[in-house]
């Protein structure tokens, strides 16, 4: 290691910062956020360092420092991009004792300034120790990206309860596991999503039982919605209860790529169902959910698209709430977004479409007859779900209910996977074109002359009945390339 890492308590301390430009601006700023006192020099600052006059504890010298100006500072910073000037600053430091950092120049730093991820109170620091900025600041990016904006709150929210738990949980091991739990369980996801109230309701109540009984004993069921098929569209929580489940029940529409991102220890259990082949009866799916989190599991049950959206997701969790069990639901990218969105076409649209429903063509017991006259009409779009085999029954019931038959229409094969195929055909030719193509399921129907604007708005350049896609997440392979996920 090439740096010591040390976060400064700089309150009410003196730090100088050489420099009007941006990069001067930024330092100002970070050293203000931290409380310090900041001497700014510049013969000439820009508007962008003068507009940050007026803040407590700033104070912008017009003109040049001097060696005198370090005296009593605890760091200076040369952010002037004037090597000579720079050079000067950095030999001034070193005679007064105090640590100098010369923006953009390695070898006149005496330490760095990290890319930073702030969830104040929590800090992290990235550094690659001056060789690369770039790649600390796109992991810094990444980082951002997985770390829920109110964690740090979350740190300061738990910290008040320290001393209550600790007079309550004597044993070291129990208490530990009594902050995972909190930090990493229902109180701090309800926390993270806003509800203060019902995170103090659920320490209090893990508090008043005894902790080492609540921890051991009581499991929970995430319903988590994986989108159809992109990993990219997952949503933040969803990865985070992915990475923390004990037990995984996941259905077919859920592809490797995804499950590869479930915690790599966690239990897999199989409970997909092909159309017409339930190999595991809803019934029994749900029994097993709950003696699992009754056994004192984090279940996670993982379903294509959105849980509550033809996903049987309000079934499942019925049970749960029968038997007490808690809960969490995560809603996902249903197929009709994604599919439409990964196609080029827009589900709404100023001049096309001032409407939009969602439809399944499939019932308990096989093809619904529906008002095709009403659901396909001019200024509406129709998303048809589970169509793909009643496909001709749905063109013949809309030609009986006299539907204009030029209609466009797409049907979508494996939507925002880099398999996707999209055919398009009017409404009278649909069926044959799709029979020919060999198109199987999943697959999603977009009726309505929404469907046009594909023309302009292919962005995934994937062509008619084509599999240029290319986009889906390159990262991926590799991961299931180190985790197979066996499926039958
Ligand atoms: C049982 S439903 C589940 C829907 C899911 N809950 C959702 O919100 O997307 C399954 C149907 O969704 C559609 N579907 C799901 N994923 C799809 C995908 N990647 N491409 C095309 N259609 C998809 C198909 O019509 C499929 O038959």
């Amino acid at each position: 290691m090439d740096y010591l890492p040390v976060f400064l308590d700089i309150r009410g301390r003196c730090v100088l910062v050489d420099g009007g430009d941006t990069i001067a601006a930024r330092r100002v700023e970070r050293a203000l956020a931290a409380g310090a006192n900041v001497r700014a020099f510049d013969p000439a600052p820009t508007l962008e360092l003068l507009g940050l006059s007026g803040q407590p504890g700033l104070t912008i010298h017009s003109r040049l420092p001097q060696a005198g100006d370090m005296i009593g500072c605890a760091i200076v910073y040369g952010a002037s991009e004037d090597r000579a000037r720079d050079e000067r600053l950095y030999e001034w430091s070193r005679a007064a004792n105090v640590l100098c950092n010369i923006a953009d120049w390695t070898e006149k730093c005496d330490f760095i300034t990290p890319s930073i991820v702030d969830r104040s109170p929590i800090v992290i620091a990235i550094s690659t120790g001056g060789a690369a900025p770039v790649i600390a600041r796109i992991l810094r990016a990444r980082i951002e990206s997985i770390i829920p904006a109110a964690f740090g709150q979350l740190a300061s929210f738990t910290g008040a309860f320290r001393a209550r738990i600790a007079a309550a949980i004597t044993s070291g091991r129990d208490r530990r596991r009594f902050w995972e739990r909190m930090i990493d369980g229902p109180a701090g996801d309800f926390f993270l999503a806003g509800n203060t109230d019902r995170a103090t309701a659920q320490i209090e109540n893990d508090l008043k039982k005894s902790a080492a009984d609540t921890l051991q004993k009581t499991g929970e069921v995430y319903l988590v919605g994986s989108g159809p098929g992109d990993p990219d569209l997952l949503t933040f929580r969803a990865l985070r209860l992915m990475q923390r489940c004990d037990v995984v029940l996941y259905d077919r529409l859920v592809g490797d790529d995804i499950m590869a991102l479930v915690r790599r220890d966690a239990t897999r259990v199989y409970v997909g169902k092909l159309p017409q082949d339930h190999s595991m009866a809803q019934e029994d799916i749900s029994d097993l959910m709950v003696r699992l989190a009754k056994d004192g599991n984090r279940v996670l049950r993982l379903k294509g698209g959105d849980p509550f959206i033809f996903g049987r997701g309000g079934e499942e969790i019925e049970k749960l709430a029968e038997n007490g069990i808690s809960f969490q639901i995560v809603p996902g990218i249903t197929a009709a977004s994604g599919c439409g969105t990964y196609a080029g076409i827009p589900l709404t649209h100023r001049d096309h479409a001032q409407s939009c429903t969602f439809v399944t063509a499939h019932g308990k017991d096989g093809a619904l007859a529906l008002e095709w006259n009403i659901l396909i009409r001019p200024g509406h779009t129709l998303a048809v779900y589970m169509g793909l085999g009643n496909l001709p029954a749905l063109v013949s019931g809309a030609r009986d209910l006299g539907v204009d038959m030029t209609t466009p229409v797409a049907v979508i094969q494996n939507g925002t996977r880099a398999n996707q195929v999209v055919l398009t055909a009017p409404l009278s030719k649909v069926a044959d074109k799709v029979a020919k193509a060999g198109l199987t399921s999943p697959a999603m129907i977009i009726i309505g002359s929404v469907v046009t604007l594909r023309d302009k708005l292919n962005w995934t350049g994937n062509f008619d009945g084509g599999q240029a896609m290319a986009l889906s997440s390159s990262t991926t392979p590799s991961v299931m390339a180190q985790h197979p996920t066996t499926r039958p």
